[in-house]
C-alpha cells in the first residue's frame, strides 16, 4: 500500500537511533513504551538508560523496593505507571517464571498494559500485525485521510484503531508502527508540520483542504478541579526537616511530602495558625511561621491545579522524624516538592 510503504521509506531515511531501536527483548521495549507514554523521547532518554542499568533484567525489577521504582520514575508524573511497572514484573517473575508473555493477548494481562503497549510490543518484538495508535498515529491518520471524529470518543478510538489496522504492513508490522510515529513526531508535528517537504503532501486530505490547524478534532472534557495546598516546612534547630508518606489513594500515593493542610480556598496565615490541622502537626512547640512564596505556585495535573503554599514553620526543638536536606534526595517525591527544595537549599 502507498501510504505506508511510503512512511516506511520516510523512517528509514530519517529515523532517530535510539538504544529501545536496536533490541527486540520485549522487557526493553516494554520499559521504552511505558516511558515514552510519559514524555517526550530527548527526556525519556535518561529514564530509560536508568532503568534498564539500575534494573537490566525483569527480576532486578520485581526484586526492587517499590520506593526504589518510584524514585527512578520521579519527574514523569502518573505514579500509577510506576507502579503498574513493578506489579507486572512481579507477575511475571512469579506467575510467568520470568518469560515475558509472547503475544499480543498475554501482553494484556499485565498491569499498566492497555492496547496501544500491547500492540507496539508484540509487534516490534514478535511481528504480529496490530497496530499501535498513539497520539502521534490520530494526528497522521486524521490529516492524511481528512477524518473530524474526536479522537478522545469511543467512536474515534475505534475508526482510528481500525484504520490503521487496515493499513499496516503484515511483512513488518514493528516498522510501521514505529515509522508512523516517528513520521508524527517529526514531520507531521502538532505545530508547524513540514508540509513543504512532505512525502504525502500530494495526497493529503488537511493540506489540500486547509485543514492542518484544524485536525486532529478532539472533545473538549471535564472540568479541572481547584485544590488548595497548604505545606508545613517544619524546620528544628539543628535544621532538620519533617517528612510524611502520602498514604491516602488518589494522586502521589506512597511518595513523600511534607506535612500537608488542604483548604477549600486561598488561607492567610491567620487561619493557618488556627487550624486544628496546624495544631496536631506542631504539637506544643513553638513555632514561627513565615509564607515562602507569596503568590501560590499553581501544579497542574491532568483534572486538578493545586494551588499550593509553603509554609516555613520554625521550630525551637527538636522534631520527631526529622530528616536532614541532604538526605531528602532519597525518599520518591513529587517533582512540585522537589522543586521548592531545591529552590529552598540554594537561597536559604
Ligand atoms: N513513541 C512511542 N513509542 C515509539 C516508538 N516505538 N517509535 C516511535 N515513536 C514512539
Amino acid at each position: 500500500m502507498q501510504f505506508s510503504n511510503t512512511l516506511i521509506h520516510w523512517y528509514l531515511q530519517n529515523k532517530r537511533e535510539l538504544p529501545w531501536r536496536k533490541t527486540k527483548n520485549p522487557y526493553y521495549i516494554w520499559l521504552s513504551e511505558i516511558i515514552l507514554q510519559q514524555t517526550r523521547v530527548n527526556q525519556g532518554l535518561a529514564y530509560y538508560e536508568h532503568f534498564i542499568t539500575s534494573f537490566p533484567t525483569v527480576y532486578d525489577l520485581a526484586n526492587a523496593e517499590e520506593e526504589t521504582v518510584l524514585k527512578h520514575w520521579q519527574g514523569l508524573g502518573y505514579y500509577s505507571r510506576a507502579r503498574n511497572l513493578h506489579h507486572a514484573a512481579n507477575y511475571i517473575v512469579t506467575k510467568l517464571k520470568g518469560i515475558f508473555p509472547s503475544n499480543y493477548k498475554g501482553l494484556l494481562l499485565l498491569k499498566g498494559v492497555g492496547d496501544y503497549t500491547a500492540s507496539a510490543i508484540a509487534s516490534i518484538c514478535y511481528n504480529e500485525p496490530t497496530a499501535a495508535v498513539d497520539g502521534n498515529v490520530y494526528r497522521v491518520l486524521a490529516r492524511y485521510f481528512g477524518i473530524h471524529t474526536p479522537i478522545n470518543s469511543t467512536e474515534g478510538n475505534n475508526q482510528f484503531k481500525q484504520l490503521a489496522q487496515q493499513l499496516i504492513d503484515h511483512k513488518q508490522p514493528g516498522i510501521y508502527n514505529q515509522a508512523i510515529m516517528e513520521f508524527g513526531a517529526l514531520q507531521c508535528k502538532p505545530q508547524n508540520p513540514n508540509c513543504i517537504n512532505c512525502p504525502l503532501r500530494t495526497t493529503c486530505k488537511a493540506l489540500q483542504q486547509q485543514l492542518i490547524g484544524e485536525l486532529p478534532v478532539k472533545e473538549k472534557k471535564g472540568i479541572v478541579k481547584k485544590r488548595f495546598f497548604n505545606y508545613l516546612v517544619i524546620i528544628d534547630p539543628q535544621r532538620n526537616v519533617q517528612i510524611q508518606q502520602r498514604r491516602e489513594k488518589g494522586i502521589w500515593r506512597n511518595l513523600y511530602e511534607f506535612p500537608l493542610i488542604e483548604t477549600s480556598n486561598e488561607i492567610h496565615l491567620k487561619k493557618l495558625l488556627a487550624s486544628p490541622k496546624f495544631k496536631s502537626f506542631t504539637h506544643n512547640m513553638n513555632v514561627t511561621v513565615t509564607l515562602y512564596n507569596t503568590s501560590a505556585i499553581v501544579h497542574k495535573l491532568s483534572h486538578q491545579h493545586l494551588f499550593t503554599k509553603f509554609w516555613i514553620v520554625a521550630a525551637d526543638s527538636q522534631i520527631e522524624n526529622g530528616i536532614s536536606w541532604n538526605d531528602f534526595e532519597k525518599y520518591p517525591v513529587p517533582v512540585l516538592i522537589h522543586n521548592f527544595v531545591e529552590n529552598f537549599k540554594t537561597n536559604a
